[in-house]
């Protein structure tokens, strides 16, 4: 089948994963990566990867020249959105690029892929388990209410329902994940894993908010992009999945782990303030996606000492990441006490 897929946000975390998934699996697939490359995107995610069956470009999913030229030169098949601002903590500094990257960007995507609908047969957004907010007991389903608690997942909650009324309205063909926290190779520091296991390599403290008893549920991001592609090509037009990564650990658990796989002491953790708001526990239930055949292949324990070891061979991409003065700013501003 002929498939060009046009991935936004391709430079970031799960975007570059992606895109290296996709070349891998499908051998006649092709990519055109739209990112605008603000600071979490990295052209180094994907040095290597076959030229000749992806192409990059420049530029803003709120654009709508741009994403319209791309669709149409290239013969784009497929939308894949990862384009997003997605970190909680920027969210909570009232960053509001997650208003015009989330929300309005995204509707500009939607306007185009509706007025090219004889190219785009679907549009894929990835969204996040934060839009149900938090659950002390139970799993979320998809068709749980919406409950955003924080800036960053209520600007998700936003473009899901501006992309599912395309849906009802125009018939735009899309779907929507909802993924749980994600984690490997590639990752920015400002997420928890990649900032500790960094932060530990240099020699520095490891943050922890509040008590550390809040809950998340770790998903490799190899799975996540095998959820992603299973529900691009069999998921059902206006659906929702949820994509869960079944290891929900406490952050205090986390870390704890991540010291022992170093070689490190609790002595290394710093308690400090609660981030505002801080969603308890976020947990999904993915019998809807299991129901496609998904199965994730990766163990917790396989996919953290991936990570790690990752982490730990790859320091000239994260120490160029981490020296940049525009990370070095950010880290002050959040972690000023630290
Ligand atoms: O659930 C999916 C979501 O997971 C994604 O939609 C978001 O884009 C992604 O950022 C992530 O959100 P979280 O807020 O859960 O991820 P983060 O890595 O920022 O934090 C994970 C947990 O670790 C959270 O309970 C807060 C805590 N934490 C985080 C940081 C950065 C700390 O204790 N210290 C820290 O310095």
């Amino acid at each position: 089948m002929n498939r060009t897929i046009l991935v936004t946000g391709g430079l970031g975390f799960i975007g570059s994963a992606f895109i290296r998934y996709m070349l891998n699996i499908d051998q006649y697939v092709k990519i055109v990566n739209l990112d605008k490359i603000t600071y979490a995107a990295n052209p180094d995610n994907l040095k290597g990867v076959d030229f000749s069956r992806y192409k990059f470009a420049q530029g803003d999913i709120g654009d709508e020249t741009i994403v319209s030229n791309l669709i149409h030169f290239n013969n784009c098949t497929h939308v894949v959105n990862f384009a997003a601002e997605t970190h909680v903590d920027r969210s909570i500094m009232g960053e509001c690029s997650f208003e015009r990257t989330n929300v309005s960007g995204i509707l500009n995507l939607l306007k185009v892929c509706r007025d090219k609908r004889n190219f785009i047969k679907r549009l894929l957004l990835v969204s996040t388990d934060e839009v149900y907010g938090s659950i002390v007991e139970g799993s979320f389903k998809e068709t749980d209410i919406l409950r955003p608690r924080n800036p960053y997942a209520a600007s998700k909650a936003a473009r899901e329902l501006f992309a599912l009324s395309f849906y009802e309205t125009y018939g735009l063909d899309v779907v929507i994940t909802r993924g749980t926290n994600t984690y490997g190779p590639f990752q920015y520091p400002e997420k928890v894993i990649p900032l500790f296991v960094t932060n530990a390599l240099e020699g520095k403290n490891l943050p922890l908010y509040g008590t550390g008893l809040n809950i998340r549920d770790w998903l490799y991001v190899d799975d996540h992009c095998r959820a992603i592609q299973l529900v691009l090509s069999q998921g059902d037009a206006g659906q929702v999945y949820n994509i869960a990564g079944h290891h929900e650990i406490t952050n205090l658990c986390l870390t704890n782990q991540l010291l022992k796989l170093l070689g490190l002491d609790e002595s290394r953790v710093d308690h400090i303030e609660d981030r505002k708001g801080h969603d308890l526990r976020y947990s999904i239930d993915d019998s809807k996606l299991r129901e496609l055949g998904y199965q994730p292949r990766t163990s917790w324990n396989d996919g953290i000492k991936n990570t790690v070891n990752w982490y730990n061979n790859n320091q000239e991409w994260w120490k160029k990441v981490k020296s940049d003065p525009a990370y070095l700013e950010y880290y002050k501003r959040q972690y000023r006490k630290v």
